[in-house]
Order: C-alpha cells, then sequence, then structure tokens
C-alpha cells in the first residue's frame, strides 16, 4: 500500500462539518493507487449477468481495479473468477471480451489453463522441466469469492469480506431489485464502452446530481420532452421533493420521490423507451417497500456501479484522469421483438457513447479533473455542501434511513465519506468501527 498519506490525513479529505472535499483526491497518483488497494481489492464488484454466461465456458472479461479478471462458467455451473494474466510471464490468457472455450492457452510459450483456471498443460514439460515443475501450484490467480443476487454476479478480491448480502444491504438489495424485477432479464449481447478523460468519481457522484440537469442538460431536455413538460426549464425542479437513502459502505439511492399513485420514473423510463409496468406487479410492491416505491432510483453500489432504468453503468478507473465507461442493457425476455428493439433504441440514446446525457456530462467531467491538478487550484476544496445542517434523517421501521429534502448533496457527501473510512480503514474491523451513520441531522 502507498504510505503518502496518513489514515488521519485521509479522513481529512472529506470534511463532513463544512461539507468540502479536498481536489487531492481527484488528481494524485498515490491516492489512486491507493483505491486500487483499499476500495477495488476489497469491496464487492460487479462483474457481469448470469445470462451473459449461461453454459459451461462461457467467459466474460472484466476488471477489478486495473486487474483484469475473467468470469467463466465451469463444467459445474460455478462462475469462478481468475485473474487474467500467465503465471509464467504474465501475458493474458484470453484476449475476447466474452465469448465460449474449453480451455485458456497462453499465446506466448503455450501454458493451458482448464475453465477453474488449473494448470494442465505445459509445452515441453518432461523436456525442459524434466517434470519437476508443481503444475497445482501455478494455476490462474484466484478471486476471493465470487457470489451473485438475482442474477448479478459480484466478485471480491478479499477473502475477509463481509458476504454479499450484507455487503449490499437493504439499500443495496433495493437497488438491484430495481432492475432485477423487471421480469426474466437478458443481457443485450455487446457492452458500450467508451473513455472519458475524467477521474472515475466524477462520474459516480453525478448519479445524484440533481442540480445540474437544468443547465447542463437544457439542450437534451428541449430535444426530448414537450414544450409544455415541467423538468424543460422550471426552476420548481430545485426544491421538488427529494429522497436520498445513505446506507452502509457508502451504497446510495437518491433522486426525486414519485408519488405512490404514479408510474415510478415514469419520465426519465419514456426518455429510454424502457417499459414501467413492472412496478405495478404486487412483488415488486412487496420486494421495494413503502418508501422503495417512493425512491426516485439512481441507485449506486459502492464503489463504481449505477443502475438506470434497464442499464448498468461501471465506471471502470484507469488513472486517476481517465475512467472507462461500461453500459450493459437488460431486458424482459418477455417482451416481444418489437418491445426488445423498442428498449434497446432508447437505451441506446439516453445513456452511452450516442446518449444525450452523457455526451453534456462527459464533458464537464473532463473540464473538473482538468482542473484539479493546478498547484495554486489543488490547495481550494470543493463545495458539496448543499443543504448541508438541514437534511434530518428519517428513520421509520419499515424504511432504510433517508433525508427528504428538496434538491441537496447528501448523497454526494454521504459517498465520499465512505469512500474516506475506506481510504483509512486498515481493517474489516476499521472499517465497520468507523462507518458512518446516518442519523440525525446531516
Ligand atoms: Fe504464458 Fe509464457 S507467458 S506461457
Ligand atoms: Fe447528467
Amino acid at each position: 500500500m502507498t504510505i503518502a498519506y496518513r489514515n488521519e490525513e485521509m479522513l481529512g479529505m472529506v470534511n463532513a462539518e463544512d461539507g468540502t472535499v479536498d481536489r487531492r483526491i481527484f488528481a494524485e497518483q498515490d491516492i489512486y493507487e491507493r483505491e486500487l488497494e483499499q476500495i477495488f481489492a476489497r469491496a464487492w464488484n460487479f462483474m457481469c449477468h448470469d445470462s451473459q454466461i449461461p453454459n459451461p465456458g462461457d467467459f466474460f472479461m472484466s476488471f477489478i481495479g486495473e486487474d483484469r479478471v475473467i468470469c467463466v462458467r465451469d463444467n459445474d455451473g460455478n462462475p469462478p473468477l481468475r485473474v487474467n494474466t500467465c503465471r509464467h510471464r504474465g501475458n493474458a490468457i484470453c484476449r475476447a471480451e466474452e465469448g465460449h472455450a474449453t480451455s485458456f492457452m497462453c499465446t506466448y510459450h503455450g501454458w493451458t489453463y482448464d475453465l477453474k483456471g488449473d494448470l494442465v498443460g505445459v509445452p515441453g514439460f518432461k523436456e525442459v522441466y524434466h517434470e519437476e515443475l508443481y503444475r497445482d501450484n501455478w494455476g490462474l490467480i484466484k478471486a476471493g469469492r465470487v457470489d451473485s443476487f438475482k442474477g448479478f454476479i459480484f466478485a471480491t478480491m478479499d477473502p475477509q469480506a463481509p458476504d454479499l448480502d450484507e455487503y449490499l444491504g437493504e439499500v443495496g438489495r433495493m437497488g438491484l431489485n430495481m432492475l432485477a424485477l423487471h421480469g426474466d432479464n437478458k443481457a443485450v449481447g455487446g457492452i458500450l464502452k467508451y473513455n472519458i478523460p475524467c477521474n472515475w468519481k466524477f462520474a459516480t457522484d453525478n448519479v445524484w446530481d440533481f442540480y445540474h440537469g437544468i443547465t447542463t442538460h437544457a439542450s437534451a431536455y428541449i430535444a426530448t420532452t414537450p414544450p409544455d413538460s415541467h423538468i424543460r426549464n422550471s426552476k420548481g425542479r430545485y426544491v421538488a421533493r427529494n429522497l436520498s437513502f445513505l446506507a452502509p459502505y457508502g451504497h446510495v439511492m437518491a433522486g426525486p420521490a414519485q408519488s405512490l399513485e404514479r408510474n415510478a420514473n415514469e419520465s426519465s423510463a419514456r426518455n429510454r423507451g424502457a417499459n414501467s409496468e413492472w412496478r405495478e406487479k404486487p412483488e415488486t410492491k412487496a420486494e421495494l417497500g413503502r418508501m422503495g416505491m417512493q425512491a426516485g432510483g439512481h441507485p449506486h453500489i459502492f464503489p463504481n456501479m449505477w443502475i438506470t432504468g434497464n442499464q448498468v453503468i461501471l465506471r471502470l478507473p484507469k488513472g486517476p484522469r481517465n475512467t472507462e465507461h461500461w453500459f450493459f442493457t437488460l431486458l424482459d425476455d418477455a417482451l416481444t421483438a418489437e418491445e426488445k428493439d423498442g428498449q434497446r433504441n432508447g437505451a441506446l440514446h439516453g445513456f452511452g457513447p450516442a446518449g444525450f446525457w452523457e455526451q453534456d456530462d462527459g464533458e464537464n467531467w473532463g473540464e473538473s479533473t482538468s482542473g484539479m491538478r493546478g498547484v495554486i487550484s489543488s490547495r481550494y476544496p470543493l463545495n458539496y455542501g448543499m443543504n448541508i445542517g438541514r437534511g434530518e434523517v428519517i428513520e421509520e421501521e419499515d424504511a432504510p434511513p433517508y433525508v427528504e429534502s428538496g434538491v441537496a448533496e447528501h448523497a454526494q457527501l454521504w459517498y465520499y465519506r465512505n469512500w474516506a473510512n475506506w481510504m483509512a480503514a486498515d481493517s474489516w474491523d476499521a472499517l465497520h468501527s468507523n462507518q458512518p451513520v446516518a442519523t440525525g441531522v446531516v
């Protein structure tokens, strides 16, 4: 682990009292490398959906931090995870982003691994290794643990990590349910992938930024909504009822509240062609509960997984100033071919490289990242203090703690408070004992 900053200094980068965040966390290489170790190598990271690897031999390539990992369905039906680097000289043992294989042969010297990652073939085993290479010791590096929730496969590199169910908690499960409950989900083939020269956290914290839309997306609103639409330019949106669910480990769900009578997510779902009938099912109402049904969506699983409509978005870090964005689209298999086409096209036109929204956003995130680099500017913190000291945490028996307010930055500040805790905690015990608590006034 890099030790450029002491743990107390890391915690001090996020000030919960005045709502400020140190600019260095978006710019410095040391902090970035510490994120890879303290956050990505310990957290449960989303890998792929069950439907992407239905049969033995199916695989999907992903990342945990900057470790390339391969999620492959083995012959027992399990999805073990292996690091995609040959144990001989480190070459990739698989170059394809997804596909089907019976084994993985390294293209450098030909070491071959089976679907469980065991080393099963070594050219010249007799002649040059004299049968003295103990192959059991040279299998592919394993992820600590792999588990799934309703088809969403996660992995952690840390064997000491809490169970996935505990990690997700009520808010994480609620967030995943907002997509899982659509029906018999199947991933659309091909993941949209593109780079934005920004720090990954700017993309993440924008998920709950309901302040920027009127400015950043002014033209997109005009293009996508009728002239009399209230969301086009009304500053009334600033004071509309927002709900922010603040959960352990830094999971957050926050956005404009939906009335129980109205089809929640109606307008944003329509923008992307997603249907919202799933919200009317008794199962949905039972799983999400009274407050979950009112949540404005935008669930986010720490550290980098966002769920919106029928899409899952990952913000994959590629250095402090570069982020790869992946867009998965999942569709209910019960939809007609025409409905699927409509939803797929809606997803393409919403978020992703050809989408209205993230083209606007990406430019801002890149400029913000550039603004973190200056010697002088880096001495001045960013302001995440909107509505600070005015957000009462409401604790009720049938819902996770939440804040009800107008547009606010409680979600972002909560995320960074938890980020700092991850960065400063040397163990899971330390992480748990210093976990920020959502209670009182925030
Ligand atoms: Fe893979 Fe040598 S690097 S066999
Ligand atoms: Fe945006």
